[in-house]
């Protein structure tokens, strides 16, 4: 295993899908499928929200959890490098706590879920409220875009692929999951406001890649929420190649109730519902899965060549 490809899932747009594709693209990748041609990887989901939405996707009891993001920030914000580890849920723990939301979801089902809802390669780094205060306290610190990439140095070599969720805002957080990512992809909503909020954010993007990250690359632009059908999803759809051109990525990803649903049964959609072929939600997202795990395929070759 090589050091690990970092991807930061942004959008300051507010509930456009980044914490839906997260779950479902770090869930697919980490489980693989030979049906989809996907290799199982090592995968650290990274949670920079202090809502915690990742956590609860995979029904992690917050009360119940050790120390979280925050507690790593602080730990690191001197600019010492430490182990991340005793932060992380490993996969066994996650596991336990995706077995018990489906237990509680489904009481009268004796046998447990479905062997694809859980996987032996995925972990989480979780945040929870007291994440809020950190931005305040980076601040004032020299070096403060630093502190993820710094937090996650010793842990660049357990990994194949670390894929990082971030708040809807363009504030310190988001800075630091920029500076630490390789690649920066974006879903956006396929509505009528969608594009006005992407200038800024290309902006950000140049910003950070002048500044701090020059190895920073856009992966791609993946349109959630699509709306079979519909004018207006064709309208956005057709405005953002015209837009973004081949930085649109081919996957969409169609507005389904399942999608919304699978985390209720702690998972997403992605692991809850196979076969894959007959839900348009998951199929969407291990489609997607596939176009960004050939991207990555190219890349390694790069490295090792
Ligand atoms: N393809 C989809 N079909 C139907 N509902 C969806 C789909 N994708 C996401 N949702 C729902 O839309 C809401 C917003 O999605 P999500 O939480 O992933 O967005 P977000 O960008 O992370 O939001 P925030 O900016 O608040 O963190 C959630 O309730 C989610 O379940
Ligand atoms: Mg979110």
């Amino acid at each position: 295993m090589g050091r690990a490809v970092v991807i930061a899932v942004v959008n300051h747009k507010g509930g456009c899908g980044k914490t839906t594709t997260v779950t479902n693209l770090g869930g697919a990748l980490a489980a693989g499928s030979s049906q989809m041609g996907i290799l199982p990887n090592k995968v650290l989901i990274v949670d920079l929200d202090p809502r915690g939405n990742v956590a609860t996707t995979f029904g992690v009891e917050k009360r119940s959890l050790g120390p979280t993001m925050n507690n790593l920030f602080e730990a690191v914000i001197d600019g010492s490098r430490i182990d991340p580890a005793p932060y992380i849920l490993a996969p066994h723990e996650l596991t336990n706590y995706m077995r018990g939301a489906w237990k509680r979801q489904n009481p009268n089902r004796p046998r447990g879920p479905p062997k694809s809802h859980c996987v032996d390669r995925l972990s989480l780094l979780p945040a929870d409220l007291d994440l809020s205060g950190i931005e305040i306290e980076l601040a004032m610190r020299i070096g403060r875009e630093h502190r993820l990439r710094i937090a996650l140095e010793s842990a660049m070599d357990d990994y194949d692929l670390i894929v990082i969720d971030t708040p809807a805002s363009l504030g310190l957080l988001t800075i630091n999951a920029l500076t630490a990512a390789d690649w920066l992809l974006v879903p956006i909503q396929a509505e009528f406001y969608a594009l006005e909020s992407m200038g800024q954010l290309l902006d950000t993007l140049n910003r950070v890649q002048t500044a701090v990250n020059p190895k920073l690359r856009l992966l791609g632009i993946t349109m959630t929420m699509v709306q079979g059908g519909s004018n207006l999803g064709r309208t956005v759809a057709e405005a953002a190649k015209r837009h973004f051109g081949g930085r649109i990525l081919e996957t969409q990803i169609p507005r389904s109730i399942a999608v919304a649903e699978a985390p209720l049964e702690g998972a997403p959609v992605a692991l809850s519902k196979s076969p894959i072929e007959r839900h348009p939600g998951s199929l969407a997202y291990w489609n997607l899965a596939r176009e960004v795990s050939s991207r990555l395929e190219i890349i390694r070759t790069q490295r090792s060549g």
